[in-house]
């Protein structure tokens, strides 16, 4: 019994730090293995990122066959995902789809998410949701 108890702990130490919040393990996931602002921050010129526009967007990646423009997904309501409901984040990132059903580019490697674990993708959500939201259409 004392065995079993002892594994039970420390799978629970390695999914996630003991009395780290949510919103810390999303910090910890976005600037690190997810990475999503590599893609979905807002570059000027010789690449750089754009102080105060944390993933406001715009990046456009022109490979063949494509061109795919890299949305705000700041909680803007008219030009960023703050409309969008934490179950339907949580499709985009691990399924690929949008709220009206339309299937998001390969550029954005949902694939790679698919298998995120609910906590983990909750803990994005998270942290979604408190970056500065950007008005910034992005065509
Ligand atoms: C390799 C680049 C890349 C990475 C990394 C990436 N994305 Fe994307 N993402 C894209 C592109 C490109 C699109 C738009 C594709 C299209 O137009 O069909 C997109 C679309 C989206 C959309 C749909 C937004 C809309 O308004 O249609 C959401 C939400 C999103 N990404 C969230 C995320 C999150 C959260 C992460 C990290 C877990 C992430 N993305 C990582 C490239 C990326």
């Amino acid at each position: 019994m004392a065995f079993a108890i002892t594994i039970l702990t420390l799978s629970g130490a390695v999914s996630s730090r003991a009395g780290e919040t949510l919103l810390e393990r999303g910090a910890y996931l976005m600037n690190g293995i997810v990475a999503c602002g590599n893609c979905h921050n807002t570059r000027g010129p010789k690449g750089r990122f754009v102080e105060g526009m944390e993933l406001a967007g715009g990046l456009v990646v022109a490979e063949e066959p494509f061109t795919a423009r890299v949305p705000n997904i700041t909680p803007d309501m008219a030009t960023g995902i703050g409309a969008w409901s934490e179950a339907e984040i949580i499709t985009a990132i691990r399924e690929g789809t949008r709220p009206d059903g339309s299937l998001i580019g390969p550029p954005m490697p949902f694939s790679q998410y698919r298998n995120m674990s609910d906590n983990d993708v909750k803990a994005i959500v998270a942290y979604l949701r408190q970056v500065p939201a950007v008005t910034h259409k992005v065509e």
